[in-house]
């Protein structure tokens, strides 16, 4: 039987070539090696406020883009968080066995919070449902971006210790590892270079989305911050924002980033802008043209639905056998 690997994204905006380049270009590869499941995970994104409306929309919309960027739904589970109760129900019992203290330990709650003006309970205890939506399917791995590390060693400490408070010497949940991209890219906002790239960003020229058309991702990659130094040049301390072009340049060309700096040396930075404008185009042009289809048609529901009955399968037995160990059914 193949092993099993689980993600999630949030439906907080449409996803970045961030996202795209740190953990969803990785997920269709995984499919053929492992049962994968992946999920919209709306319940999250209700951490910080969100328009009704929009968020709505935006998950129909990215569980079309998973299908569009290549996730085969006759290969893997594609479902709706909030179409599976299990998941909040989870959520409850992993609080309950989570300390405030490592809570507020998660560097992604502590940027977050910085940004808001009342915090939410929720923000805080986001990662309980986040260990939930992994353990429940028994994901032996999971495929994320660097940011999120923390959070699957947060899950890790969990697996232990709820095996060791009501396992009663046996392993009732399955500890997960991360799979993280190979040269452990994080991309960063192509304004701040010092942030990462984010949808949910107020300035929408810091990211690129998978849904902006070609002349919005020229226009924002020509705008891209740079520096004075005038040189094509791999350096993280003194030239981190080319270096972050680099980085998106090599992983979208899956080229290495020596071989772009050769290409360029001595010609400043307008060709490669261009160039880097004209394969992020590339990139997300096919995507697009599926996604509009998908949008359109009646396919992308029946595909949810099958999803969450499959979801909603496996999900249930985990929690009853969590339910039991700790005696409340
Ligand atoms: P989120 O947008 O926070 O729901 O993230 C979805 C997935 O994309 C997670 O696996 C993140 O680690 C990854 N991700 C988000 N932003 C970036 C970024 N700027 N660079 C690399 N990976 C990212
Ligand atoms: N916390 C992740 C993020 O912000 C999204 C997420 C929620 C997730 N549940 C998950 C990722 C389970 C992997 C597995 O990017």
């Amino acid at each position: 039987m193949k092993q099993r690997i689980f993600s999630g994204v949030q439906p907080s905006g449409t996803p970045t070539i961030g996202n795209y380049i740190g953990a969803m270009k990785g997920f269709v590869d995984l499919q053929d090696k492992y049962e994968a499941i992946y999920c919209v995970v709306n319940q999250h994104a209700i951490t910080v406020p969100q328009n009704p409306k929009e968020l709505k929309h935006n998950t129909k919309s990215l569980a079309a883009l998973y299908i569009a960027m290549g996730i085969d739904p006759d290969k893997s589970i594609i479902f709706v968080q909030s179409d599976v109760p299990a998941h909040a129900q989870a959520a409850w019992l992993i609080q309950c066995n989570l300390g405030i203290g490592e809570l507020e330990r998660m560097t992604q709650y502590k940027d977050k919070a910085a940004k808001q003006e009342s915090i939410s309970a929720g923000l805080l205890t986001y990662p309980a449902l986040m260990v939930g939506d992994i353990v429940l399917y028994d994901a032996a791995y999971v495929p994320v971006g660097d940011d999120q590390k923390q959070h699957i060693e947060l899950t890790r400490d969990f697996v232990d210790r709820f095996n060791y408070r009501f396992g009663q010497g046996k392993d009732l949940l399955v500890k997960p590892e991360g799979i993280y991209p190979k040269n452990g890219t994080r991309v960063m906002s192509l304004q701040d270079p010092t942030r990462k790239m984010s949808k949910s960003d107020d300035n929408v020229r810091s990211f690129i989305s998978l849904l902006d058309p070609p002349k919005t991702i020229i226009k924002k990659i020509k705008s891209a911050v740079t520096d004075s130094i005038g040189e094509v040049h791999y350096d993280v301390e003194k030239q981190s924002a080319v270096s972050n072009l680099l980085e998106i340049y090599a992983s979208l060309s899956q080229r290495s980033i020596d071989s772009i700096v050769e290409e360029y040396q001595g010609q400043g930075y307008g060709a490669f802008k261009n160039d880097l404008a004209e394969l992020t185009v590339e990139t997300v042009a096919p995507i697009q043209e599926r996604y509009e289809k998908l949008m359109a048609g009646n396919d992308l529901q029946d595909i949810v639905t099958d999803g969450a009955t499959k979801a909603n399968k496996i999900a249930s037995e985990t929690l009853a056998r969590m339910e039991s160990a700790m005696g409340i059914h």
